[in-house]
């Protein structure tokens, strides 16, 4: 029998994702998306996606810390209390239909779209691709848009860096419901899915902190830039890159300046009122003695993330390896009823419908 779609939902749903391309999460990564994620775990039906497949766009060589990286994001999640049981993990490589409605989505975006997409070009540049970029790589764009629409959510929490590919996702769920299932181009996009669109369109969900920048002071936090602190690094690692953070200034009467690593932690990390205070003495031209600070700051961060390293102490080795394999395994088959589910209302839109098929 076909795939039924699902009468009513009780919650609005929810599908973000990471790309396995380090061994694990920073606090970018935090403060940009998965403190949302764990707020909005009981009142949305949430997805929450490990796109290995992307990771082969710039490391096709390197299938093992593919393999170690993605072991490595499941227990980060569960670290920082993400809850398979409330909410859906998708390995990406183990749902077919993303992958094909990836093939049928790059018919409805132009070519020249994607290769001006802005994340597109940004990662060109940071990341040295050059000229010598897989086809693959661009491609990624418009598999994220099947990442998403695959579960057919009404929203997307993530950094602001990937708001293009949402403004790309957005645009195809569009012109689908537009060209194959009769909505008409006056319907209001929030409307979409109650005039028989077969996706909602999709709004992204930027954090409290779009932007966290590095300890370097420059980029924004990642692993390839050097200038992370992970969830997973000891106290005394975390204390250490806070006191590496420069801060440039001359005395200790002096301001602290806008660009500093510094300035953006010590909003990001501690209450609002000790902010307000610290950031008010350093502008009042009072002694401040920076090292004080990155202490307060460094304490802070290790207080956030001491209950994310226990738990994540307990999943390593070989129980802790067996318990994220069944955590994967448990969310595929989760997520394959629902991706084959739009998988099936998809063709059918499209005059597709000539039979279906039943993965165990
Ligand atoms: N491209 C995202 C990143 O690198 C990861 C990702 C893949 C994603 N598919 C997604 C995020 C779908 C949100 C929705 O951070």
């Amino acid at each position: 029998m076909p795939p039924q779609p699902s009468v009513q939902r009780s919650k609005p749903r929810i599908l973000t994702g990471d790309t396995p391309t380090s061994t694990g999460l920073h606090l970018g990564h935090y403060v940009g998306s998965l403190e949302n994620r764990l707020k909005l775990q009981d009142e949305y039906d949430c997805y929450f996606l490990i796109a290995n497949i992307h990771a082969f766009t710039t490391l096709a060589d390197k299938p093992a810390d593919i393999r170690a990286n993605t072991l490595g994001i499941v227990k980060d999640w569960l670290a920082v209390g993400l809850d398979p049981d409330r909410s859906t993990f998708v390995l990406q490589s183990e749902i077919p239909a993303i992958a094909e409605l990836t093939f049928l989505f790059a018919m409805l975006i132009p070519f020249n779209k994607v290769m001006r997409n802005p994340t597109l070009k940004t990662e060109i540049e940071t990341k040295g691709l050059g000229e010598t970029y897989p086809f693959g790589f661009p491609m990624y764009a418009v598999g994220q848009c099947a990442d998403i629409l695959a579960f057919r959510p009404e929203l997307v929490p993530v950094g602001e860096d990937q708001e293009a590919h949402i403004e790309m996702c957005r645009d195809v769920a569009l012109k689908f419901n537009q060209l194959y299932c009769g909505v008409g181009n006056r319907v209001p996009t929030d409307e979409h899915a109650k005039a028989g669109g077969v996706f909602p369109i999709p709004k992204a969900k930027i954090g409290r902190i779009a932007r966290l920048v590095g300890t370097d002071g420059k980029n924004k936090m990642s692993k390839s830039l050097n200038n992370a602190i992970f969830l997973y690094d000891d106290a005394k690692q975390v204390q250490k890159k806070i006191n590496g953070i420069k801060t440039d200034r001359p005395t200790m009467n002096s301001p602290l300046p806008d660009d500093s690593a510094l300035r953006q932690y010590i909003d990001a990390f501690l209450p609002q009122e000790r902010a307000g205070q610290i950031k008010a003495d350093y502008a009042s031209g009072k002694e401040v003695m920076d090292g004080h600070i990155k202490a307060e700051v460094g304490a802070a961060i290790n207080a956030l993330i001491e209950p994310m390293r226990a738990r994540r102490a307990t999943l390593e080795g070989p129980d802790g390896e067996q318990k994220v394999l069944d955590v994967i395994k448990a969310g595929i088959k989760k997520a394959n009823v629902v991706a084959e589910e739009t998988l099936y209302l998809a063709k059918k839109a499209m005059g597709l419908e000539f039979g279906s098929r039943a993965l165990g």
